[in-house]
Order: structure tokens, then C-alpha cells, then sequence
């Protein structure tokens, strides 16, 4: 890994915070931190250990293999991982505990089978597709796949620990869909317990559900964004929130140029006047999105610009007009806002985007830099 002029810098205690105002929200329902995609780029496992210091008692990961990585670390809380694919580690998640999303009856026979195997219970949460129709049982199937876990439950072979389903657009306040999948989840958990299924938590809510529906948080909600501090639904405002992560780095190089300069690959902006250029050391190779070319906001010497040109993949360039700057000069790319910094909700709407893609998207060869916690 070469030296690096940037870091992520990420506050932990700041983490901790955002999931206590979460547990606040949450009206007695547990918190499930979600940490997948190395928690959302600002560190699994120091994320999980901030999310569980703030009050969270349950972990989501995407695949086995994370929930692994945090049994590795020593992280013992409740963990669900919900996609599973064929070939997935089941065996060494059955063994270490992992709570296993479950959107299929043959992946509920497969589990199973490994667990037969392993002789030891799987613990089983079973997901209704209630209209975001991505993962998750149809209603059409749904009765079928219920009796088939009431049958292994019985047999002794897994455990229905939960029942559950996503949202497809609680982020829009008041769109049609939410109202629709809360009854179909409704009817998913009267089938259910029907069936003779008592699962100990049925979990529906994401962050904006968390934040701006109470009916949906059952017995667990599960935060990922609003945990890391980030706003989920643009429209609405969380002063009580805190981004975690700041991006910042240093000027790498300065020099005084002519009008009418072409500036990076294709000549994509060119300057006005005579400016001076400062070049910032990050690019998509660090996970800046290279549509941010001409478009992302940057904090450097003393205001807020605009990249000039194309985004490069280890570098990009600013025009600071007549202004002053040095190289070593700091840069920041985003934060909590509070220095005049743009937030990776700034770059989101700039990109447009979600700023889940963007604090996602940091590569690993940005090193991370933990405070606070
Ligand atoms: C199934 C599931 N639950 C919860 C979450 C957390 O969503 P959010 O980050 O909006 O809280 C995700 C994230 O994509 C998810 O896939």
C-alpha cells in the first residue's frame, strides 16, 4: 500500500451516539446496527463495537462471511446475514451462531441439511417479500415455505428466531407502497403464526422507517445509514444525527496557469482567467466517482469549489482563482458540515445520488483513522 495523503477519519463515539438517538426512536424495539459493506465503508468491525456500545443488541450483515469476520473479532451479539447464495459458508455459520435470512425453500432445506450435519439448531429468519420484490418469499409461496421451517422446527433442525421483510421506498414519505407493505407484511406474520411460528423478533423498518415510522418497528428495527450519522430522506431534516466520517486530505501540488487552460483528461473544463490550480491526491481509485468530474464539492483553501475537469484516478484538480494555498494545505471532501466542509449528502445531491454511495465507495486504500468511542 503506498503512502497516503488522505485518511477517512471516523468518529466512533459519534457512531455510538447516532444508535442511542436510534434506540431513543425506536420505542422499545431493538436496534440491529447494519454493518455490511465494511460498515458502510467506515470499518465493520470498529463499527459494530460502536454500535453495540450504543445500545444496539443485534448485527446485520449482507453475507455470511462478515458475520464471520465479526465472530473472528470476538463479537458475540445476535447476527443476521440475508443473502445467501449457493455455496455460502452455512456449515461455519450454523456453527458460529449466525442468524440466516431465508428467501427460499431450497436454501431452507439446504440449511437444513447442514444442520443435520452439524448437529446443532440453525437459527433461521425467515423474509416475506411484501413488495419490494427482490429477496424474500412471495405471498404465493409464502404458506408453503412456512410449513416447510414449521416441519424443520419440529424435526429439531432449525429455529425461526425471526420474520421479517424490507421496504422499497420508506425514504418517500407517504408513497403508496409503504402502506401496502406494511398490511402484506401483516397478513406474512398471520400465516406465520398460523403455521405454529412464533419467531422472538419481526423486523421491518430500515432508518427511514425508524425515523418517520413507528408502526413499522415491531420487535427490531435495522439502521445502517442513520447510524453512521447520514440523513436517509432528503426531503425531511435530523439535526439529532451526526455524520461519522470526514474525508480529508492535502494539497498535493499548486501552480499559477493562463487563461484559457485545458484542465485533466479531455480538456472537460477550462479556465477563464489566469487561476491558480490546486491538485488534490484522490480519485476513483479511492473511490471518488468519476462522474463527479466538473461536479463534486470541496473545502479548500478557505471555501467551498467545485472540481475542475475530470476526476482522474488518483488525482483531480481544483481552480482556486486568486486565491492563496501551499501544498500540504488541507482539503476535505466531506464531513459533518460544521467547518463549511460540504457532507456526502452535498455530494449525493451533486452526483445525483444517494450518499450511501458515497461513504461506501472509499476504497480501502484510504486508510481509516478511528477517534472518539
Ligand atoms: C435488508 C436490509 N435491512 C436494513 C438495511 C439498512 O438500511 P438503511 O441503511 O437504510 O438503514 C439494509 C440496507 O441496505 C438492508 O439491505
Amino acid at each position: 500500500m503506498p503512502p497516503s495523503f488522505a485518511e477517512a477519519r471516523v468518529d466512533l463515539g459519534v457512531i455510538s451516539e447516532n444508535v442511542a438517538v436510534l434506540r431513543g426512536r425506536a420505542q422499545g424495539a431493538q436496534v440491529m446496527g447494519v454493518v455490511k459493506a465494511d460498515g458502510y465503508g467506515h470499518g465493520m468491525i470498529p463499527a459494530a463495537r460502536a454500535m453495540l456500545a450504543g445500545g444496539a443488541t443485534w448485527l446485520g450483515t449482507a453475507f455470511i462471511e462478515e458475520a464471520l469476520e465479526l465472530r473472528g473479532a470476538g463479537i458475540q451479539a445476535p447476527t443476521v446475514s440475508w443473502i445467501i447464495p449457493p455455496g455460502a459458508p452455512l456449515s461455519a455459520g450454523i456453527a458460529a451462531d449466525v442468524d440466516l435470512g431465508v428467501s427460499s425453500l431450497w436454501l431452507l432445506d439446504e440449511i437444513a441439511t447442514a444442520a443435520q450435519e452439524a448437529g446443532r439448531r440453525a437459527r433461521v429468519h425467515l423474509k416475506a417479500d411484501t413488495g419490494l420484490t427482490r429477496g424474500g418469499v412471495t405471498a404465493a409461496e409464502w404458506p408453503d415455505v412456512v410449513a416447510a421451517a414449521a416441519r424443520a422446527e419440529a424435526a429439531g433442525l432449525i429455529q425461526v428466531t425471526g420474520v421479517w421483510s424490507h421496504f422499497a421506498c420508506a425514504d418517500e414519505p407517504g408513497h403508496p407502497s409503504i402502506a401496502s407493505q406494511i398490511n402484506v407484511f401483516h397478513e406474512a406474520l398471520e400465516v406465520a403464526e398460523k403455521g405454529g411460528l412464533r419467531p422472538e423478533v419481526r423486523h421491518l423498518a430500515n432508518s427511514p422507517a425508524t425515523l418517520t415510522l413507528p408502526e413499522t418497528h415491531f420487535d427490531l428495527v435495522r439502521t445502517g445509514i442513520a447510524s453512521y450519522g447520514i440523513n436517509p430522506i432528503p426531503e425531511l431534516t435530523f439535526p439529532e444525527l451526526r455524520p461519522a466520517m470526514t474525508l480529508h486530505t492535502k494539497i498535493a501540488l499548486v501552480k499559477r496557469v493562463p487563461e484559457g487552460s485545458g484542465i485533466s483528461y479531455g480538456h472537460r473544463y477550462t479556465t477563464t482567467r489566469p487561476s491558480t490550480l490546486a491538485l488534490i491526491p484522490l480519485g476513483y481509485g479511492d473511490g471518488i466517482p468519476r462522474a463527479a468530474t466538473n461536479l463534486g464539492p470541496v473545502l479548500a483553501a478557505g471555501r467551498r469549489r467545485t472540481i475542475a475537469g475530470t476526476v482522474c484516478m488518483d488525482q483531480f484538480v481544483l481552480d482556486i482563482g486568486d486565491d492563496a494555498a501551499e501544498a500540504g494545505d488541507d482539503a476535505i471532501l466531506f464531513g459533518p458540515g460544521d467547518n463549511g466542509e460540504p457532507t456526502a449528502e452535498d455530494w449525493a445531491a451533486a452526483l445525483n445520488t444517494i450518499p450511501y454511495e458515497i461513504v461506501t465507495r472509499i476504497s480501502p486504500r484510504v486508510p481509516r483513522v478511528y477517534v472518539g468511542g
